[in-house]
């Protein structure tokens, strides 16, 4: 071993890195010259063999030669990887002006997510989800809720009558029938509530719509009074808009219920109407077969559409009906 020679190693070696063109070949270049199999690698490790004065003249040499390979390493690869982080840089690079092709995900309607909504917080305090047909008898969307025959509901201005007009079917104008439903069919106790799709024979305007949505609620057990009902309704409320509403019950008329209310909350400072309620007439639960000297509940229904546009300020039921995804989508996909 000569000193000379351990001076060509490393200018070759600084040669081989300087002209390697990118990171590949200088790899491939620091594999030659500094890697294992390097001729300086195999002078490191012959030292050993070497007598001890020997071992520290070239143990001295070989370690300058060895900082100097590595320095010029250093050098190359930060020059290639510089060079390299610039090219990534242009060619990955992402034009945010370009128009893009967006394919949405779908969601659910508002009222949809405002269903389950009411549905969930019920179902958490025992009560079942009941579903009853949109076509419903006469019978039951009236007559078993005690709605007499020449009530004003049941013309034709109010009610979608089905063809033939005989056959005594109409679309149902409320969720109350599931009600009559639900308790032909099932023993008390019985806590349900009822959310779905009902029918008037009214004009789309700003407040009304044909086709809307109630929930219904019905709860018959044993010693059921009002105060069980207000309790029911003001945990609703404040589900539904938040801690610090307030509700008030209002003495009002409805022949499924004696005595009956309106329910209204006082929301964004002013009270608004929300429903109806009261406690459910003897006569309806004498007709569906429930005992009333042993039983007793209460009964509420709201709108849907009305809860939503009272909690979110909307002020056209055309937005709800229309279903333009620019007003969907502000309530979140719902899924
Ligand atoms: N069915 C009534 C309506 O459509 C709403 C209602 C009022 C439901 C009082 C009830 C109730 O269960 O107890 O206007």
């Amino acid at each position: 071993m000569r000193v000379e020679e351990i001076s060509t190693w490393v200018e070759d070696a600084q040669k081989a890195f300087a002209s390697a063109t990118d990171l590949d070949s200088l790899k491939a270049a620091r594999l030659a010259h500094a890697g294992d199999k390097s001729p300086i690698a195999l002078a490191s490790r012959g030292l050993g063999s070497l007598s001890p004065d020997d071992k520290a003249s070239f143990g001295k040499v070989i370690g300058e030669a060895k900082a100097a390979i590595a320095q010029s390493l250093a050098d190359a690869t930060a020059v290639l990887e510089a060079e390299r982080d610039r090219k990534v840089l242009l060619e990955e690079v992402v034009d945010i002006t370009l128009p893009v092709n967006r394919s949405h995900r779908g969601g659910l309607h508002p009222i949809s997510i405002i269903k389950n909504e009411v549905s969930d917080f019920f179902i958490e305090q025992g009560f079942a989800v009941e579903e009853g047909p949109e076509l419903e008898s006469g019978w039951l969307n009236f007559d078993a809720l005690n709605i007499p025959a020449d009530h004003p509901a049941r013309t034709m201005q109010d009610t979608f009558f089905i063809e033939p007009v005989e056959s005594g079917m109409v679309l149902r104008t409320h969720t109350s029938p599931v009600q009559i439903r639900t308790m032909l069919t099932q023993q008390p106790p019985i806590y349900v509530v009822c959310p779905g799709r009902t029918f008037r024979a009214d004009e789309l305007d700003a407040t009304h719509s044909p086709v809307f949505h109630q929930v219904e609620g019905l709860v018959i057990d044993k010693g059921i009074t009002m105060a069980h009902l207000k309790g029911t309704l003001d945990n609703f409320a404040r589900h539904m808009f938040g801690p610090d509403v307030t509700t008030r019950l209002r003495p009002s008329f409805f022949p499924f219920t004696e005595p009956s209310a309106e329910v209204d909350i006082f929301f964004n400072n002013r009270w608004i109407e929300w429903g109806g309620c009261g406690m459910v007439n003897p006569k309806v639960l004498a007709t569906c077969g429930i005992d009333t000297d042993v039983y007793s509940g209460f009964a509420f229904g709201m709108g849907l559409e009305r809860t939503l546009m009272v909690r979110h300020g909307i002020t056209d039921m055309h937005d709800i009906v229309e279903g333009d995804l620019r007003f969907t989508r502000q309530f979140g996909v719902g899924l």
